[in-house]
């Protein structure tokens, strides 16, 4: 929002645009933006572009607009832009943001996160009358808010009341800013879960480092009125040139003696950080507020123990540092995601309550999955290792026979397929080939598919009966890792979905269920432990070989480390079961062979243990990953990496992120290039 700061609306149009581009490593397929529409008054209406893609495409669409007025020159100017990572809907110009409430565009949203009751909140407004024009749960929002603002008490009704109206109405998370023809000029965002933040920049000194916050804000009572001079934004240059642009020559003083002020609303700060270093982070249920260039920041009610202001902070980070935070490489930066990827992928799925699971996207295809005679699980790579990982216990919820198959080598073999299998296509892209061709070999053999995807639109999710979106939200890294740990989940949630009117399970569920309840903790845990894994780390970088054991729920975790570390450290790794072990590579057991085992307090702990005396018989030295306080298993170890402990077939998420970790060390003290290893893809499109 540039308040008082006279720009074209190319200049405007170009602020926006390059925002989003600064935003595209989170991941994209659409691209949206809103701005004051042209014409005289052009605050009293809100033109909406919008388009699918990368947001190059969206910029040259704008740019080919020829009823675009780009050099006129607006004095405030409020403008909203999104790039979107597909959630609910398709990608396509109608599910991509800003979202509006009505053909007129009283009330656009841009919004980033899920909203969990938007079906109930959908309905109601259906009810009422609104159309609804896209699959998102966002839309439900800018509806929202213009049916609060139609039906309003009193003539007068303040932006923010109506925020603050319609955030009392939302579950799930949120980052979301909103603009209206009804208040031109003025902004109001607010987050609950998401990340939002505030960029600040004035002709003028910083006066104040704080704001405080107010509470139970209503019209009558002001909140703190707040002149908003910050750091230097101009050079006198610059400003010249603005006054230039104006066709004045004398009117630097005025421009001088007024507030001039422009506000950045973003979700991260790469997005803002050309503009200004000076940032606020709003916390849950803040909204903020920028009416006539000032800005206020107010809650609903205030809880015990909260921080009555915030800071504006001066950032002092590069830019791609801020893309990254403080982590290496987005590889390293995803592994630390884990503990709230795991709940996204879970969100307003689970309910604790209940002991329920819902999947959206299967339930009308549920019947017709629980008369099947058999799953295949199909994926390459890391996703195949999501099946294998998840096969046991599938088995044991859906009492059907599962088969987990490289997609590639199904399809090979030719493998039959009949009408009445149930076929999962697992893909963090949903775009690849091998993948992509088994879907449709099982298509047409007539099997029921469903897909689990990170990707909504890509083709996988297209071309699939139904499916479940595992929303871990978009992973760079070429070497994967919060998806699988999100796959993993979403199959246990189908496993659950599947036996919920089984009597016999109830115990074996409710035991699940409280497992995943605690599991983000637990990640929370095994990341602490991450010193330790990398001083292992540092001793085994030399090494030419390493070698991962396990067996049971935990011998995924063994393909899975193995997989990491080859893809990214390029040293010789393998995932060996561990009672294949005498059956060959008990051969390459030596006092020099770098060994990890995984022994997890489970059904498999005895023969496990067997295993490590096999290996430390022949002077092998093994690393082992194993539960907390495991005494025995520790007199036997070169060293141990000792994990909290969760039901069996959820361990197998707690005991991958140390090896996820040790690969990552490997490949920095290495020196290679974590998030893009030679010869390989994130999206392998060919067969
Ligand atoms: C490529 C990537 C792997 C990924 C595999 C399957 O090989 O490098 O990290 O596990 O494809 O990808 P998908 O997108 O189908 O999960």
């Amino acid at each position: 929002l540039n308040y008082r700061v006279p720009q074209t609306r190319r200049d405007i149009f170009q602020t926006l645009i390059k925002g989003l581009q600064r935003l595209e490593y989170r991941g994209y397929d659409s691209a949206g933006v809103a701005v004051d529409g042209s014409g005289k008054d052009h605050a009293a209406s809100i033109s909406l572009y919008k388009k699918t893609g990368k947001v190059k495409a969206l910029d040259e669409e704008i740019y080919k607009n020829n009823s675009i007025d780009f050099e006129a020159e607006l004095d405030t100017h409020f403008g909203i832009a999104h790039t979107r990572w597909a959630t609910h809907g398709e990608p396509s110009p109608l599910n991509s943001h800003p979202h509006r409430s009505d053909k007129n565009n009283e009330f656009v949203v841009i919004h980033n996160g899920i909203i969990t009751n938007y079906k109930e909140l959908k309905k109601y407004l259906v009810s009422k009358g609104y159309d609804f024009e896209s699959d998102t749960d966002t839309e439900v929002i800018p509806k929202l808010i213009k049916y609060l603002y139609d039906n309003r008490e009193n003539d007068y009704v303040s932006f923010s009341t109506l925020v603050e109206r319609v955030i009392q109405q939302l579950e799930g998370a949120f980052a979301l800013v909103f603009k209206s023809i009804h208040f031109p000029g003025e902004a109001v965002a607010t987050r609950r879960g998401s990340p939002l933040l505030i960029g600040v920049r004035s002709q003028y000194e910083l006066s104040t480092e704080q704001i405080p916050v107010q509470y139970n804000c209503s019209k009558s009572k002001v909140c703190f009125s707040f002149l908003f001079p910050l750091g230097n934004s101009r050079t006198d240059e610059q400003e010249k040139n603005v006054l230039n642009r104006r066709g004045s020559t004398n009117a630097l003083h005025s421009v001088h003696d007024r507030l001039a002020v422009e506000f950045y609303f973003a979700s991260d700060a790469s997005a803002i950080i050309e503009h200004t270093n000076k940032v606020i982070y709003l916390e849950d249920d803040d909204i903020a507020v920028v009416v006539e260039g000032k800005l206020y920041v107010h809650r609903i009610k205030r809880t015990a123990g909260e921080d009555p202001v915030r800071v504006i902070q001066t950032l002092q980070m590069e830019l791609q540092q801020i893309m990254k935070g403080n982590f290496k490489a987005f590889m390293q930066k995803e592994i630390f995601e884990q503990p709230e990827s795991v709940v996204n992928t879970m969100r307003g799925r689970i309910c604790f309550d209940s002991n329920t699971v819902i999947l959206g996207g299967l339930s009308d295809h549920l019947k017709e999955i629980k008369r099947c005679r058999r799953l295949i699980v199909i994926g390459c790579g890391t996703s195949y290792h999501a099946g294998v990982a998840t096969r046991q216990i599938l088995e044991e919820l859906t009492e059907l026979p599962v088969m987990v198959e490289l997609a590639s080598d199904f399809l090979d073999r030719i493998t039959p397929v009949f009408r009445d299998d149930v076929c999962f296509f697992i893909s963090q892209s949903g775009e690849t080939a091998d993948t992509l061709m088994a879907l449709r070999y099982c298509k047409q053999r007539g099997a029921l598919t469903v897909g689990v995807t990170n990707t909504v639109g890509s083709s996988i999710c297209r071309e699939t009966d139904c499916g479940v979106h595992i929303n871990a939200g978009p992973e760079v890294g070429v070497a994967s890792t919060k998806a699988y740990t999100s796959q993993f989940v979403s199959l246990i949630m189908f496993g659950l979905m599947m036996s919920e009117d089984r009597l016999s399970m109830q115990q074996r569920r409710l035991e699940i269920i409280n497992g995943l309840k605690k599991l983000p903790g637990l990640i929370k845990e095994v990341l602490a432990l991450d010193d330790q894994i990398k001083s292992i780390a540092d001793e085994l970088h030399h090494q030419r070989s390493l070698l991962v054991m396990g067996r049971g729920y935990n011998y995924a975790t063994c393909l899975e480390g193995a997989l990491k570390i080859k893809e990214i450290t390029y040293m010789h790794s393998e995932g060996i079961l561990a009672g294949e072990l005498k059956h060959g590579p008990l051969a390459l057991i030596d006092k020099h062979m770098p060994v990890i085992m995984v022994i997890m307090r489970d059904a498999c702990y005895k023969k496990c243990h067997n295993a490590l005396e096999q290996v430390t018989a022949r002077q092998g030295r093994p690393i082992i990953l194993c539960c907390q306080d495991d005494p025995e298993i520790s007199k036997m170890a070169y060293k141990t990496i000792e994990l909290p402990h969760t039901v069996d077939c959820l361990q197998g998420i707690i005991s991958v992120i140390p090896l996820q970790l040790i690969s990552f060390h490997l490949a920095v003290l290495r020196g290679y290039d974590v998030d893009f290893p030679r010869n390989l893809a994130k999206s392998v499109t060919v067969e």
